[in-house]
C-alpha cells in the first residue's frame, strides 16, 4: 500500500520506515527541509538503534522517501498518517495546532479524482481531536471528496522504537468506517500483533489512559521507595515480590528520580486537563504529577543533606537522556536535577554516551561541563550522581572509579549499579528506597 506520513520525528520516521520495511512504500513529508535532505543522505535526525540501517535499506530499495511536498504525498498516497507535535500548554491543555495545520493543508490537497483517502491520527491527542479533523474535511476539501478519519495510536517506547514496532503488543484502530478498518488491517497484516478494533474516541482514549496508567504505576512505586526508606527496607525487594504477581506485573515498577521525556509528562497533563473540561476529573492523577515532583526534591534533599552544601561542590553526573538507549533530553530529569544543583552553585560536570549535543543544547546557559568520557567526567568529584539508566554506568570500572574521585561518594538515582560492586571498590552508595551502603572503612 501506499502510505504518506505527515511529520518525520521520533514517531513518523520510525513509523515510516518500519512500514516500508514490512514492504509498504511510504513517503515521509516534513516541513523541515535541512531534515528531509539529510534523510535523504541517510544521515539521522536522531539516536535510536537499528534505525539507520532500515532507512538506507528502505530507501536503498525504493520503498522509503523523503519530501517536504505534502501535495504530492497526498496525490500518491491512500492512507495518510499523521505523526506531527502536540505539545503541552500552559494550562496543561494540548497544542492541536500543529495537527489543524496539518489537517488543513491535507484538505487543501485533496482532489475528488484521487479517490478514497484515509487520514489517520498517530499522534497523541485529546478524544474528539478525530471528530474535528473530521470537520476540517467537510469544511476546507473541494466537495465531492471521499474520505475518512482513524485514531491509530502509536506505542512504541523511544530506545526501543524499531522493535517495538515490529513487534507491537497490539494495534489499536479506532473508526467507525468498515471500510477504513478493513484497508487499516491490511496495513499491519504483516505485523501479525493483535488488532483491537474500536470507535474513534475510545481509541484516542485508550492512548492517554495506557501512558496514565503507566505514569501512574511508576509513581506508584516511587512513593512507596519513601516508605521503604522510612522504614528501613528496601523497595527492589518489594517490587520484586507484587510484581510477581501476574496481575501486577513487574515491569514499570522500577523506582527512580520519577519519569520525564516528551510524553509521560505531557500526557498526564493532557488527560487530566481534558477529564476536567469533560466533568469527570481525575485527581488521582494530579496526585501521580505531585509525586513524581517529590521523588526528585527528595532525592536533592539527601545529597544536599550529605554534602552539607552544594555551592563550589564538585558533582559529577551521569545521564542527561531522560532514559536510556537515546539522545532525547525533552523532560529529562537528569537535565531538571543539574539545573537545580547549577542553581545552587554546585560545579556540575556531566556525560552521556548519546545526548551530549541535545543535553548542551537543554542545558544552554547553565555552567555545566559536558564531557565525552565517564571517568573525565568523574575526575576530582565529591559526589557522582547516576541519573540515567544507561546500561554501560552499571558496567563501569569502579576501582578506575575510585582513583578518579576525590570523595567515594554514589548517588545512584535509577537503582541502577551493582551495590556489592560498589562498596567492594571502597563507594559508600546511595540509591532510591533502600538503605544506604557503606565501605568498610564506613561513611565519609
Ligand atoms: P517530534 O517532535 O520528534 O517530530 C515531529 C515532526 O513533525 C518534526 O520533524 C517536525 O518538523 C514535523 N512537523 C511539524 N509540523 C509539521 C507539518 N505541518 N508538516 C509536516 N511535518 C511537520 O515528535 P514525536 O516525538 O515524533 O511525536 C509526535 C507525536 O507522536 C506526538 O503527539 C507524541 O505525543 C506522539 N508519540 C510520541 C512518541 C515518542 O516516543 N516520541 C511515542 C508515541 C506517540
Ligand atoms: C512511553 C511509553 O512507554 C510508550 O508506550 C509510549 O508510546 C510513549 O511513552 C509515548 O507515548 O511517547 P517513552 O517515554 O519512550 O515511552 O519511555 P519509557 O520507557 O516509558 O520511559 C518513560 C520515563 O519513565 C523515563 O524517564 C524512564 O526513566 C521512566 N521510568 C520507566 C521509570 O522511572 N521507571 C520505570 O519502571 C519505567
Amino acid at each position: 500500500m501506499n502510505i504518506a506520513m505527515i511529520g518525520t520525528g521520533y514517531v513518523g520516521l520510525t513509523s515510516g520506515t518500519c512500514f516500508a520495511e514490512v514492504g509498504h512504500t511510504v513517503v515521509c513529508v516534513d516541513t523541515n527541509t535541512e531534515k528531509v535532505e539529510k534523510l535523504k543522505q541517510g544521515i539521522m535526525p536522531i539516536y535510536e538503534p537499528d534505525l539507520k540501517q532500515l532507512v538506507v535499506s528502505n530507501q536503498a530499495a525504493g520503498r522509503l522517501s523523503f519530501t517536504a511536498d505534502l501535495n504530492e504525498a497526498v496525490r500518491l498516497c491512500d492512507i495518510i498518517f499523521i505523526a506531527v507535535p502536540t505539545p503541552p500548554q500552559l494550562d496543561g491543555s494540548v497544542d492541536l495546532s500543529y495537527i489543524e495545520a496539518v489537517s488543513r493543508s491535507i484538505a487543501g490537497a485533496l482532489k475528488s479524482e484521487y479517490g478514497y483517502r484515509i487520514i489517520v491520527d498517530k499522534s497523541t491527542v485529546p478524544v474528539s481531536t478525530g471528530s474535528k479533523v473530521g470537520q476540517v474535511m467537510m469544511r476546507y476539501a473541494p466537495e465531492g471528496i471521499d474520505v475518512d478519519v482513524v485514531s491509530n495510536p502509536e506505542f512504541l517506547r523511544e530506545g526501543s522504537a524499531v522493535s517495538d514496532l515490529l513487534n507491537p503488543d497490539r494495534v489499536v484502530i479506532g473508526t467507525d468506517s468498515e471500510r477504513a478498518m478493513d484497508m487499516m488491517k491490511r496495513i499491519y497484516q504483516p505485523f501479525n500483533a493483535p488488532i483491537v478494533e474500536v470507535d474513534l474516541a475510545s481509541a484516542e482514549l485508550i492512548k492517554h489512559a495506557a501512558n496514565s496508567f503507566l505514569a501512574m504505576k511508576i509513581s506508584y512505586i516511587n512513593a512507596v521507595s519513601a516508605v521503604c526508606e522510612a522504614a528501613g527496607a528496601d523497595v527492589e525487594q518489594v517490587a520484586c515480590g507484587i510484581g510477581l504477581d501476574k496481575r501486577i506485573s513487574r515491569h514499570f515498577l522500577n523506582a527512580g528520580l520519577g519519569y520525564g521525556g516528551s510524553c509521560f509528562p505531557k500526557d498526564v497533563k493532557g488527560f487530566i486537563h481534558i477529564a476536567d473540561q469533560l466533568g469527570a476529573p481525575l485527581n488521582i492523577l494530579k496526585e501521580v504529577e505531585q509525586i513524581n515532583a517529590d521523588q526528585l526534591e527528595r532525592f536533592l534533599k539527601r545529597i544536599r543533606e550529605k554534602l552539607w552544601v552544594l555551592r563550589n561542590k564538585r558533582v559529577a553526573v551521569w545521564g542527561l537522556a531522560f532514559k536510556q538507549n537515546t539522545d532525547d533530553t525533552r523532560e529529562s530529569v537528569a537535565i531538571k536535577l543539574i539545573k537545580q544543583m547549577c542553581d545552587e552553585g554546585a560545579q556540575v560536570t556531566a556525560f552521556d554516551p548519546e545526548a551530549r549535543e541535545t543535553g548542551a543544547v537543554a542545558l544552554d546557559g547553565y555552567p555545566v561541563t559536558i564531557v565525552d568520557d565517564m571517568y573525565a567526567c568523574a575526575q576530582d568529584a565529591e559526589v557522582l550522581i547516576v541519573a540515567t539508566e544507561w546500561k554501560e554506568f552499571a558496567q563501569a570500572n569502579f576501582q578506575r572509579l575510585r582513583e578518579c574521585m576525590a570523595l567515594p561518594i554514589i548517588f545512584d538515582g535509577r537503582n541502577l549499579l551493582h551495590a556489592e560492586n560498589v562498596v567492594h571498590a571502597g563507594f559508600e552508595y546511595h540509591s532510591v528506597g533502600r538503605k544506604s551502603l557503606y565501605p568498610a572503612g564506613g561513611e565519609q
